[in-house]
């Protein structure tokens, strides 16, 4: 799709990372938001941003959205230092799609995207207001009075008021809060079809199902930032390789089966279903382990009845850490 004004704009800001966050911290008098977070964005990714309640992630979009001031450290946002003087141009660059959308109630759907175009100063407000309505699927809604929403509706509402200004970053705070699975799933089409146009993404959200989907890579945060990277890679770097075995009985001697196969480290007994067999292989590389395992099991002459390499979710990895903080701090 065309897009007008911004895509000049942003084709010509291309250069280095979308964000850059070093060492940035904010304090609201003795509590810490964030301390110390370092981290890149590049242009045209789709960046997950998790972590607990309370751990800093709406106050790290209000910070680079330029509607608060660090305490200390640096920042880029869309190429452009983070500073007082620059926040009129980051903001004709950015958009921030807030926790609640904050319309006006009384006004039309359609009237509150008139005064927020008006408010940012926004050419071509009619095709612009048509535009952003149709992405969000509410161009029939448009002479309804906000108060008269569903808050999915409202929400999608706001992604209406996010979208006027045709932005190259685009902060969404967690846009599918409360919305049902379909809602849910219209956003996620349209930060698909946001990415596609080459908008990038700085997303905040809790469900982490959402974030393996939609994220290029993700920060997981709890007043600093606990890890970034591809989901997949953190998934590595946390859990080790492993495979689940299941067979009819139990093996009579699995130190036998398993010892000296390739690929396998060692071995332990899983959860088996009643009455059979379950054994949790730590693998080195599971494609090397997997045929041996299999022709060692049936070799010995058990009935194998399934063979599958470990899964871990992002909400496994997100646990994992999370878990850890809570411990930590216990101690
Ligand atoms: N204006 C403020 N004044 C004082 N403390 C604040 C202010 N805004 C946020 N905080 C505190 O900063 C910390 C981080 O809050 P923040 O809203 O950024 O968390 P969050 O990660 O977005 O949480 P949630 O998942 O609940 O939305 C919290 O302890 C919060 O109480
Ligand atoms: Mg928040």
């Amino acid at each position: 799709m065309k897009r007008d004004g911004a895509t000049t704009r942003s084709a010509a800001a291309r250069t280095g990372p979308a964000i850059v966050v070093d060492g940035l911290t904010k304090r609201f008098g003795e509590r810490t938001a964030f301390a110390d977070v370092t981290f890149d964005v590049a242009y045209g990714e789709v960046f997950g941003f998790l972590g607990p309640n309370g751990a800093g992630k709406t106050t790290t979009v209000r910070t680079l959205g330029t509607l608060l001031a660090p305490t200390s450290g640096n920042a880029t946002v869309a190429g452009l230092p983070l500073t007082e003087a620059n926040g009129v141009e980051i903001r004709r660059r950015i958009a921030v799609m807030p926790e609640s959308p904050g319309l006006y109630l009384r006004l039309s759907v359609a009237e509150n995207l008139e005064f927020f175009a008006g408010l940012y100063e926004l050419d071509d407000r009619r095709a612009r207001i048509e535009r952003a309505l149709r992405a969000v699927n509410l161009l029939d809604r448009a002479s309804d009075p906000c108060r008269a929403l569903s808050k999915g509706l409202r929400q999608r509402v706001g992604l209406a008021r996010a979208l006027l200004s045709d932005p190259e970053i685009l902060f969404l705070d967690e846009p599918t809060s409360g919305l049902d699975p379909l809602a849910a799933r219209d956003v996620h089409d349209l930060i698909d079809g946001m990415r596609r146009q080459g908008v990038t993404i700085f997303l905040t959200t809790h469900r982490l199902a959402e974030a393996e989907a939609l994220c290029d890579r993700v920060g997981i945060m709890n007043t600093t930032l606990r890890t970034i990277g591809r989901p997949d890679e953190l998934r590595e770097q946390l859990f080790a390789k492993t495979l689940q075995i299941a067979t009819r009985d139990p093996l009579t001697d699995p130190d036998a089966v398993f010892g000296g196969l390739p690929g396998v480290e060692g071995w332990h007994d899983g959860a088996a279903a009643a009455g059979g067999a379950a054994y949790v292989l730590t693998v080195t590389d599971a494609e090397l382990a997997a045929p041996a395992v299999a022709r060692a099991v049936v070799g010995a002459g058990a009935d194998l009845l399934a063979l599958s390499p470990s899964r871990h979710s992002l909400e496994d990895v997100y646990l994992q850490l999370i878990d850890e903080d809570v411990e930590a701090r216990t101690r």
